[in-house]
């Protein structure tokens, strides 16, 4: 078995097996999105989602120069930082502008369902990406969580702890077939209110769940008050070393979600604390905050009805008002963009280049 034992589960599953334990396990973990089991065997065939992830055990590679690239990289990951924040000891590895790490928003390095995991992302690349009307690569999706969760610069290509992170996501889908889908993907899809989400009453939710850990002025908890190398052992929510208006935290529909499968931190998507309307309304809080903004980001989505309705920023090509992009309620958005789309097919964005 060597390095390829699953450590969460501790089962071992390999690719060829995998269609009935998907059929097995998505019953039983069903999310609403989840087909009933008696359809599933087609929605499976065309579409199969793999329930019970098989990771391979970064600490059991070898002690080669592979598997020092691959626990490199999962350093990077954990303590960002220490090795590519602001203050990192080679003013040459200084890409990211904060001092968050990847796994405050990918949760347990990348392998908690519903915690943003990494798991498919090597599979899930190249891919064609709406936001620059291109195909996009592993590296240049991971420049975007750079360029906008980390408030930074693209890595270049050779870049060490770019080459580390690459190595350290292959692993991670290395026993997933090509183009896999995993089920627990992104954040969940709790029900959307039909009123827009309202910071009034999250500031409340806030007082009550958050505030302890994220503190009053959304600031988190430094792990040394004096060296930021360290990062945080909460980390901030906005500010200037919180992640920018450009990242996908920043979009109601993913914060929420994300919030309400995963935080107060430790909280599993199968037991969650908050309600549905307490997780809109504090994601609604924390997106009404103040964090770092960048203007060139109007110039996102070639096509403006590729872009999603959650975007916080404009341009927009439906009436909507930018409140209602930010706080919802999105139904009658997409309702507006299918009817654009059929009727116009595209709407190019006057700011891209
Ligand atoms: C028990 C302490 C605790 C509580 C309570 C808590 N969090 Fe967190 N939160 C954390 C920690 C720790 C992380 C980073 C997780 C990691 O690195 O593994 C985090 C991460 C996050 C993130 C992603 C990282 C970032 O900087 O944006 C968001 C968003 C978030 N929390 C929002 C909330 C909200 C909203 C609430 C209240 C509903 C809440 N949290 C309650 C400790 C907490
Ligand atoms: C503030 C939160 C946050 C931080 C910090 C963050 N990311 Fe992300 N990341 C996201 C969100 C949100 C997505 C979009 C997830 C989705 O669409 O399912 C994402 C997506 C990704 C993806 C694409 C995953 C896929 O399968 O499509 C990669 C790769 C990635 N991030 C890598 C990183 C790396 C590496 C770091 C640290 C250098 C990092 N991220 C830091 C929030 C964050």
């Amino acid at each position: 078995m060597g390095a390829w034992v699953s450590f969460t589960t501790g089962w071992v599953v390999r690719a060829g097996a995998l269609a009935a334990l998907v059929l097995a396990a998505g019953a039983a973990l069903a999310q609403p999105a989840t087909v009933p089991p008696g359809e599933a065997a087609n929605a499976a065939a065309a579409n199969a989602r793999i329930a019970v992830w098989d990771i391979p055990d970064v600490d059991l590679l070898p002690d080669d120069a592979y598997g020092q690239l691959v626990r490199y990289g999962r350093s990077v990951l954990e303590a960002t930082a220490r090795h590519i924040g602001p203050d990192a000891a080679d003013p040459a590895m200084r890409f990211a502008g904060n001092n968050l790490a990847c796994v405050n928003c990918h949760l347990n390095a990348g392998r908690k369902k519903f915690g943003l995991p990494l798991v498919s992302a090597s599979a899930d690349y190249p891919a064609y990406s709406t936001r620059t009307g291109k195909v996009a690569t592993l590296e240049d999706r991971l420049d975007n969580c750079m360029m906008r969760s980390m408030n930074g610069r693209p890595m270049p290509r050779d870049a060490l702890p770019m080459q580390a992170l690459v190595a350290y996501l292959r692993v991670l889908s290395s026993a997933l077939p090509k183009d896999a889908r995993i089920e627990g993907a992104g954040a969940g899809a709790v029900p959307e209110l039909d009123r827009p989400a309202d910071p009034q009453r999250g500031a409340r939710v806030y007082a009550q769940n958050c505030q302890f850990c994220h503190r009053s002025g959304g600031e988190g908890l430094r792990r040394n008050p004096v060296d930021a190398n360290f990062g945080y052992g909460v980390p901030p929510l906005w500010g200037p070393d919180s992640f920018n208006d450009g990242a996908g935290m920043n979009r109601l529909i993913t914060i929420a979600n994300f919030v309400h499968d995963n935080m107060p931190n430790g909280t599993d998507w199968l037991m969650p604390v908050l309600s549905a309307e307490e997780a809109w309304d504090v994601a609604a809080y924390v997106v009404s905050q103040p964090r770092p903004s960048r203007p060139a980001f109007a110039a996102d989505f070639p096509d403006l009805l590729a872009k999603p309705v959650d975007t916080p920023y404009g341009p927009y090509a439906d009436g909507f008002p930018p409140s209602q992009h930010k706080y919802g309620p999105f139904a009658p958005i997409r309702a507006e963009i299918a009817r654009l789309k059929a009727t116009l097919g595209n709407v190019p964005n006057p700011e891209a280049r």
